[in-house]
C-alpha cells in the first residue's frame, strides 16, 4: 500500500516537472514572439511631443518613450467594480504572432463614443494577449482616447487571467489551439470570462453609442434581426442573475467548442441557451416576455438598427438620410466592420458613418487627418 503511494507521489512529482518545463518553453517562445512584435524607431517623432499638451492620464509614458505599455488588468490600481458600471471592449489581435501595435481609427471611435455617452461608466479596452506584454504607439487618436478621465485601456494575459476562471484548463490545455479564427473565438470566450469576472457590459469594437445605456437595464442581449439570432456583440449580465447564466454560457461554450466554426461560439451558442431559458425559438416571442430567467432580449432597433445586409449604405452618401431615421431609438448603432472594413471613407464624406463621427466621437474624428 505504502508503495503504491510512494510511485504515486513520484508519478505526481515527474507529471509537475514535466508540466514546469513546458510552461516555460511556452514562456519563453511567447517571450520571443512579444519581442519581435515591438518596432521600436518609427514612433521617435518630434510632432507627437505636440500631444503633452493634451490633459492625458499617462503624461509621462508619453514623454519617455511614445510608447504605451499596457497595464495588466489583474494589477491595475483602478479595478473593475462589481456595481454594473463597467463597459468593456476586446481586442484580441494580440493572441497573434505578430500583432499590430496601434488602436484602428474606427475602434477608437467606438471607445470615445462609449465613453462620451457613459461618464458615469468605467471603460476598459482589453487587449486580450498571448505575448508578454502590450505596447501601443501613442499617436493622436490614442491621445484623444485617454483625455476621457473614464478610459483605461489595459491588457489581459490569455493564460493567466483565464486560470482564475471556469474556462482556465480549456485555455491551459490549448483549448484554442486549433482554431480556425483565434481572434474570434479568443473574443467570444473572454467577453464572457470578463463578465463573469467583474459584470457590467460588453461591446463589439464597432458599435457606436448614442447615449446612456442605463435604458437597456441589467441582464440583457439584443436580437441581431435575422435568421432568428441573438447577437452577442452587445451583452449585460448582473452580479446576481447575470453571473449564473454567464458561468451556464462559459460551461456550454468549452463542452460544444468548435475550432472550424465561425459564429457557433458565440451568437449561435447565446441563442441556444436562451431558446432553452425562454421556452420559445421565436425571437419576437422572446423580446415580448421581456424575463427569460431574469435575462431580457431587446429589440434590434434598441442595438443594431441598421441590417447587415444593408451595410454598404453606411459609407453611401444616397442613404445618409434614410439611416439616420432608421436609428432614432437606437441607443447603439453596430456598424458591421467584418463586412465594412475594407470600404475607405475620408473625414469630408457625408456618409453615415461620418455623420455619426462627427457626433458621438468628435474627439477621435478631430485627431485624423484624412482617411477614416
Ligand atoms: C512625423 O510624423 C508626421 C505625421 O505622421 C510626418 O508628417 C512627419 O514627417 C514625421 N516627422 C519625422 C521627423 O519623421
Ligand atoms: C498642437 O495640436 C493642437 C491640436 O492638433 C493644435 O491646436 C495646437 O496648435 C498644436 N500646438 C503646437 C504648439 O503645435
Ligand atoms: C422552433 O420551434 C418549433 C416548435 O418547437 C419547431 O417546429 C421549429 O422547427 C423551430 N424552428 C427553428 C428555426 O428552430
Ligand atoms: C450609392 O447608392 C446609389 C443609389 O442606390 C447607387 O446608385 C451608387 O452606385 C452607390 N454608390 C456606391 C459607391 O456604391
Amino acid at each position: 500500500m505504502e508503495a503504491i503511494k510512494s510511485i504515486g507521489k513520484h508519478y505526481k512529482v515527474t507529471i509537475a516537472f514535466i508540466v514546469s518545463i513546458i510552461y516555460i518553453l511556452i514562456t519563453m517562445r511567447f517571450y520571443k514572439a512579444s519581442i519581435g512584435s515591438i518596432t521600436f524607431g518609427s514612433f521617435f517623432n518630434d510632432t507627437l511631443e505636440n500631444g503633452t499638451t493634451l490633459k492625458s492620464k499617462y503624461p509621462k509614458v508619453i514623454l519617455a518613450t511614445k510608447l504605451l505599455n499596457l497595464e495588466n488588468i489583474l494589477e491595475i490600481k483602478n479595478q473593475p467594480t462589481i456595481d454594473g458600471t463597467n463597459i468593456f471592449f476586446i481586442e484580441a489581435l494580440h493572441v497573434l504572432e505578430d500583432p499590430p501595435n496601434f488602436i484602428g481609427l474606427r475602434q477608437a471611435c467606438s471607445f470615445e463614443s462609449a465613453a462620451r455617452a457613459n461618464p458615469h461608466m468605467k471603460i476598459y479596452i482589453v487587449f486580450v494577449s498571448a505575448h508578454r506584454s502590450v505596447k501601443l504607439l501613442m499617436n493622436e487618436q490614442l491621445m484623444a482616447l485617454l483625455s476621457y478621465p473614464n478610459v483605461n485601456i489595459v491588457m489581459a494575459k490569455l493564460r493567466s487571467f483565464a486560470a482564475q476562471t471556469p474556462a482556465g484548463k480549456f485555455i491551459l490545455t490549448g483549448g484554442l489551439r486549433y482554431s480556425k479564427y483565434p481572434v474570434v473565438h479568443t473574443s467570444d470566450i473572454f467577453r464572457f470570462l470578463l463578465l463573469w469576472k467583474y459584470t457590467g457590459t460588453y461591446m463589439d469594437s464597432d458599435m457606436i453609442v448614442r447615449k446612456s445605456i442605463d435604458e437597456l437595464g441589467r441582464n440583457y442581449a439584443c436580437a441581431d434581426g435575422e435568421r432568428g439570432i441573438i447577437a452577442n456583440a452587445f451583452l449585460n449580465f448582473d452580479a446576481e442573475d447575470g453571473r449564473k447564466i454567464v458561468e451556464n454560457l462559459i460551461h456550454e461554450q468549452i463542452n460544444l467548442y468548435n475550432p472550424i466554426q465561425y459564429g457557433t461560439n458565440g451568437p449561435v451558442l447565446l441563442t441556444n441557451q436562451l431558446i432553452k431559458m425562454c421556452g420559445t425559438n421565436r425571437t419576437q416571442k422572446m423580446i415580448k416576455m421581456d424575463n427569460c430567467d431574469g435575462f431580457h432580449v431587446h429589440s434590434r432597433q434598441l442595438c443594431y438598427p441598421i441590417l447587415p445586409t444593408f451595410y454598404k449604405n453606411i459609407f453611401n452618401e444616397s442613404y445618409t438620410e434614410i439611416l439616420m431615421q432608421n436609428i432614432k431609438n437606437a441607443v447603439t448603432v453596430h456598424m458591421w466592420n467584418g463586412l465594412t472594413f475594407y470600404i475607405d471613407t475620408t473625414k469630408n464624406d457625408r456618409n453615415f458613418y461620418t455623420e455619426l463621427a462627427k457626433q458621438y466621437c468628435l474627439k477621435v474624428f478631430d485627431a485624423i487627418d484624412s482617411k477614416f
